[in-house]
């Protein structure tokens, strides 16, 4: 089965979607629309009534409602509705919710026991970044929590920053599949792209497929192939 995106341009790159309860991990620079891309993710579940998670610590609840009302996909209706949970895990509050999930083996257990007993769908961590914040050993704590959340029956993306495309790290190697996104300067402006780096079960093409933004959110554009990265 596969799982639509919310985004269509990348539903036509991936055959219709991604593989259904697999793990994603979505890399690239500042800006380059990570974010955009998840709250499309998460509002797509919405649409067909899935139980849906977005754990960050970027940014509360209401920031992110804001920061996507320009776009007409509807991610305040998808935030709000009942089955969506959110968590901003710099809030005491969202990090005491997640106690109830138990005390042993710290957040990795606790989010990963949170998605099986609420059962959730579709789920966001955006980014990666907030291991470093509740561990002494990052490095070690992102296998392990790649590792478990792969264990859970949802969909999952896990956003890492990441400003050198060549740097991968032990997610990358731990993910279903891997999907770039790239901005640089280019003689004309920034110029925006997308590229699959992995995904099992789909023949995919590596290319990077230009990717602008519109009412819709990101859109990936499957014919418009990008040249180089500079
Ligand atoms: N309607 C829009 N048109 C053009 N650019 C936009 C629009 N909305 C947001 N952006 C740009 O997209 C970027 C936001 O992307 P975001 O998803 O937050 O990226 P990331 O999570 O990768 O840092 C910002 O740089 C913003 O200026
Ligand atoms: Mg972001």
């Amino acid at each position: 089965m596969r799982v639509p995106t919310g985004c269509r341009g990348m539903d036509r790159l991936l055959d219709g979607g991604v593989p259904a309860n697999r793990l994603y991990v979505i890399s690239g620079p500042p800006g380059s629309g990570k974010t955009t891309f998840a709250s499309q993710f998460i509002t797509e579940g919405a649409r067909n009534d899935e139980t849906s998670l977005y754990i960050t610590m970027h940014e509360t609840r209401e920031e992110l409602i804001q920061d996507m009302a320009s776009f007409e996909f509807g991610f305040e209706q998808a935030i709000t509705a009942k089955n969506a949970r959110f968590l901003n895990l710099t809030s005491e509050k969202a990090r005491m919710s997640l106690t109830k999930y138990g005390t042993e083996g710290g957040l990795t257990n606790r989010v990963a026991a949170m998605i099986e007993e609420i059962g959730v769908d579709r789920a966001v961590i955006d980014s990666t970044m907030l291991l470093t914040h509740f561990v002494e050993d990052p490095d070690n704590a992102l296998t392990e929590f790649a590792t478990r959340l792969k264990q859970t029956d949802a969909t999952i993306i896990l956003i890492s920053e990441m400003t050198d495309p060549s740097a991968y790290s032990a997610e990358h190697f731990l993910a279903h599949g891997v999907i770039f996104f790239h901005n640089f300067m280019e003689a004309g402006g920034m110029q925006r792209a997308v590229q699959v780096i992995k995904m099992r079960g789909t023949d995919i093409d590596c290319d990077m497929h230009a990717v602008s933004f519109s009412s819709g959110g990101i859109a990936v554009h499957p014919d418009q192939k990008v040249d180089q990265v500079r």
